[in-house]
């Protein structure tokens, strides 16, 4: 019997990327995730993990292009996010949202290469489109219109925030993007796969991965590190937390991985990120927390941090709501959710496992008194 949680156990071949845990070591197509957030953006590394290579310039105009000419929300969308209960969080919008642009698309059902990438480029564009477009209905502002002739990641933050975003926040919103596009078979991706896998539709296995993102031992954990390193409050109050959380058997979020067994690389690089953020702000209370509580967590627990953890002091130090968290990374990972609905579908066999039967066995069935009839 394999270990719970289909630990180790290699369900599907991909060419999309490569997680070594042992080294800590992440590569899309090859490329090392410390040379993509380096040398590449965010629309490159989209195209990456699509085509399987770095587009040419005018590829890369084009794609940019086809991606931009899909900005714009269609009207019925905006009513349905208007229409939205208070109590619909920005995740569940966003579920809501994409689960209904699938009715706008003619060629929602068309599981065909070229249907499946323009669906994957109009996911691209309309994901931070909704999460902008939801927080500021949500907060009692207008959506706004995007910019024209600018990258995705400077839009996001036009969207979101209505003023002209600084070049270090855009350069640092769009590593983060390239980050958080895609990590193999996390728990969301095989959502993904396994309803693409059914040839179902795109917008069907992405909506399915957006519910499995959200949960906090997944997606979700960004919001909770920043809950927690409110709740600590100050350096020096880092180390009771830690070590009364782990005495009650809580999990600290943003640590631990199932895969990697030492340090996560898209943390090293987030963790560079979020204290320029923090530093550029003037507010480093937070970034400081964090690293006492990465230095007791790893020396009482031998743990280490994931992509959750400083990506949280990251997010929070572009003047981003902590509610908002799980869906920039979810904005970043519909690309590498589409590139592995379209590697599914290429390459098709339905993914259904089996199951360990633990339950009752031969049981002699005596009638249930009174309840035979069908109809009372
Ligand atoms: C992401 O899969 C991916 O690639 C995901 C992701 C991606 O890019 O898609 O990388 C993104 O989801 C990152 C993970 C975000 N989640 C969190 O930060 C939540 C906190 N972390 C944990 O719940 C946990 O580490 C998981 C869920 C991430 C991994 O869990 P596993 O592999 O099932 O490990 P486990 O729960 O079996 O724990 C093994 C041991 C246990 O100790 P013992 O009971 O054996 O003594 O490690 C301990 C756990 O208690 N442990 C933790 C811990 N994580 C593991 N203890 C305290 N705090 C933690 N965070």
């Amino acid at each position: 019997m394999n270990k719970a949680g289909l630990e180790d156990v290699v369900a599907s071949q991909t060419a999309i990327s490569y997680i070594d845990g042992q080294k800590g070591d992440l590569f899309y197509r090859g490329y090392h995730i410390n040379d993509l957030a380096e040398h590449a953006n965010f629309e490159q590394t989209a195209y990456l993990l699509w085509f399987g290579d770095f587009p040419t310039e005018e590829q890369y105009r084009r794609v940019c292009g086809l991606v931009h000419d899909q900005l714009g929300l269609p009207k019925e969308m905006m009513a349905i996010l208007f229409d939205l209960p208070d109590t619909a969080g920005p995740m569940q919008a966003l579920r809501t949202a994409i689960s209904a642009l699938a009715l706008h698309d003619p060629e929602a059902n068309d599981n065909s290469p070229e249907a499946n990438q323009q669906k994957a480029m109009h996911l691209m564009a309309h994901f931070p489109e909704i999460v902008a477009a939801n927080y500021r209905i949500a907060t009692g502002q207008w959506p706004l219109q995007p910019m024209e002739r600018c990258g995705l990641a400077a839009n996001f933050l036009w969207l979101l925030k209505g003023c002209e975003p600084e070049p270090l926040h855009v350069e640092a919103m769009d590593k983060c993007l390239v980050l958080h596009a895609e990590h193999g078979l996390n728990a969301s991706t095989f959502s993904a796969r396994v309803a693409a896998s059914t040839l179902s539709d795109m917008y069907s296995a992405v909506t399915a991965a957006l519910g499995t993102l959200l949960g906090p031992l997944h997606g979700g954990a960004n919001q909770h590190v920043m809950e927690m390193l409110v709740e600590v409050g100050d350096p020096k109050h880092a180390e009771a937390y830690v070590k009364n959380a782990l005495a009650n058997k809580q999990r600290i979020m943003g640590f631990g991985h199932r895969v990697y067994k030492v340090e996560d690389p898209r943390a090293i690089i987030l963790r560079e990120i979020s204290k320029e953020l923090c530093e550029q702000t003037g507010n480093i209370k937070y970034y400081e927390i964090s690293e006492k509580i990465r230095e007791v967590t790893y020396a009482e627990k031998g743990l280490y941090p994931n992509v959750d953890f400083y990506s949280a002091t990251a997010l929070h130090a572009l003047g981003i709501k902590t509610e908002l968290f799980t869906t920039i990374f979810a904005v970043s990972r519909v690309v590498g959710w589409t590139a592995h609905v379209m590697e599914q579908h290429a390459d098709n066999r339905l993914i259904r496992p089996r199951s360990e039967y633990i339950g009752h066995k031969n049981r002699t069935f005596t009638p249930i008194p009174g309840c035979r009839q069908a109809y009372h």
